[in-house]
């Protein structure tokens, strides 16, 4: 049965790569783009899950997906499986380097190992990812980059330091690259997601105005298709607790547990 009836036609079956799929909002948003008629190429490290996960999209009656084991980490495997992914699907219009992870603890607390990992993995295997398409859409004249930030991104959180810090650097790359490709025809979408439930905070011991994670991944691929340059997701509330953060006294954010 092809569950996947409300594919558009006028897409003209675009592609998207998407880094970090095996799981949460990247995997979610590949359910989502395929519901909307879009070819994918899928990477994260586990490449079993991507098998599960391309097998129930086709079952579902999907299009093509192509799937690659892929570490974000390793900045020459990312430009080798970016390559085989716009060979294998003849062109990727659009790229959503989302792939993350959540290391929370107290500055000199939170083991340094976990400080460093969060930073090759959110930023310089971000940036990688980056790099890989921005190479590509130069040439190609077009394309559509999107970031997964964090609402993180909008202040310093005691607990937070290295994911925020990290979340910062990715809002402030991409606005470099949104300015340096401004009147041309690749666009750059940052999103910055509030909570949404996946195992990146299944763990936390708050988690305020989360959402399910069928609702995120239908949100963030509706901005992606609407072609903002920003967005919290969901906005409400997030787009006004981005502009509250930063004034926030001093004093009231070091009671933040
Ligand atoms: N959920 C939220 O509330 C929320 C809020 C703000 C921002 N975000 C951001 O959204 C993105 C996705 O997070 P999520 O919530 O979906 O978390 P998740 O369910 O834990 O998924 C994280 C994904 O990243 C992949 N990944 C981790 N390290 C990787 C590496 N070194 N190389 C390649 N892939 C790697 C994982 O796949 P493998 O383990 O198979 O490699 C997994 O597919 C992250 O950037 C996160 O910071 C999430």
């Amino acid at each position: 049965m092809n569950q996947f009836t409300n594919k558009p036609s006028d897409n003209n079956s675009k592609s998207v790569f998407i880094t970090g799929a095996s799981s949460g909002l990247g995997r979610q948003m590949a359910i989502e783009f395929a519901r909307r008629g879009y070819q994918l190429a899928l990477s994260a490290r586990r490449l079993d899950v991507l098998q599960a996960l391309r097998l129930s999209l086709q079952q579902a009656g999907a299009g093509q997906v192509h799937i690659a084991e892929l570490d974000v980490r390793d900045a020459a495997e990312v430009v080798r499986v970016f390559g085989e992914a716009c060979t294998a699907l003849g062109r990727i219009d659009i790229v959503v380097a989302n792939a993350g992870i959540g290391n929370h603890g107290r500055i000199g607390q939170l083991p340094f190992e976990r400080v460093r990992d969060t930073v090759d993995t959110n930023v310089i295997g971000l940036m990688a990812t980056v790099d890989a398409a921005m190479r590509y859409f130069r040439v190609q004249g077009r394309g559509h980059l999107v970031g997964i930030s964090s609402v993180a991104a909008f202040r310093g959180l005691p607990g937070g330091g290295v994911y925020g810090a990290s979340k910062a650097a990715v809002t402030n790359y991409l606005e470099a690259l949104r300015a340096e490709v401004r009147g041309s025809a690749i666009l750059v979408t940052t999103l910055s997601p509030g909570f949404i439930d996946t195992p990146i905070n299944q763990a936390a011991k708050s988690r305020p105005f989360v959402i399910p994670v069928e609702r995120g991944g239908r949100l963030l691929v509706d901005l992606i298709e609407r072609r903002v340059q920003t967005a919290t997701v969901p906005a409400w509330p997030w787009a006004l607790v981005a502009r509250l953060l930063p004034v926030l006294p001093a004093a009231i954010l070091a009671r933040i547990r």
